[in-house]
């Protein structure tokens, strides 16, 4: 019986976190919006001396830096290639480049 109460416990834990990583972003839809950054950030995201690398990167680090991009609270060239993406974008955007394998 007690067993039983542990297994439903366990499915529900894990329902819910297949849930949480669904809210966070759409990954294959980021990979369609990605190809206006591989131009700078390169196919890989992995950048170059120039520009940062996006693979690899933590989801919630990454949609937080184009949020500050896009509200001004972080300042450079990328200000202007955010102001087309909804909050939505960012979250794919971000949840995409993590799939990505880092340097
Ligand atoms: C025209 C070139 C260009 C394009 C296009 C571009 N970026 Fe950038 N990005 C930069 C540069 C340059 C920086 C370095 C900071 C700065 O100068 O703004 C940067 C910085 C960033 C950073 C911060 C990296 C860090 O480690 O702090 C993120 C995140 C980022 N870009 C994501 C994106 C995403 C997502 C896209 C596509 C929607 C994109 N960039 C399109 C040039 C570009």
């Amino acid at each position: 019986m007690l067993t039983k109460k542990l297994l439903i416990a366990m499915m529900l834990v894990l329902l819910l976190a297949a849930g949480g990583v669904q809210a966070g972003g759409d990954a294959a839809r980021g990979a369609e919006l990605a190809s206006d950054c591989a131009a700078c950030h390169g196919d890989d995201g992995k950048g170059d001396q120039d520009m940062p690398a996006l693979a690899g990167m933590d989801a919630a680090v990454h949609a937080k830096k184009l949020a500050d991009y896009k509200s001004g609270a972080a300042e450079g060239e990328m200000a202007d290639y955010v102001g087309d993406l909804s909050e939505q974008d960012m979250n794919d955007l971000a949840a995409y480049y993590a799939t990505l394998p880092g340097n």
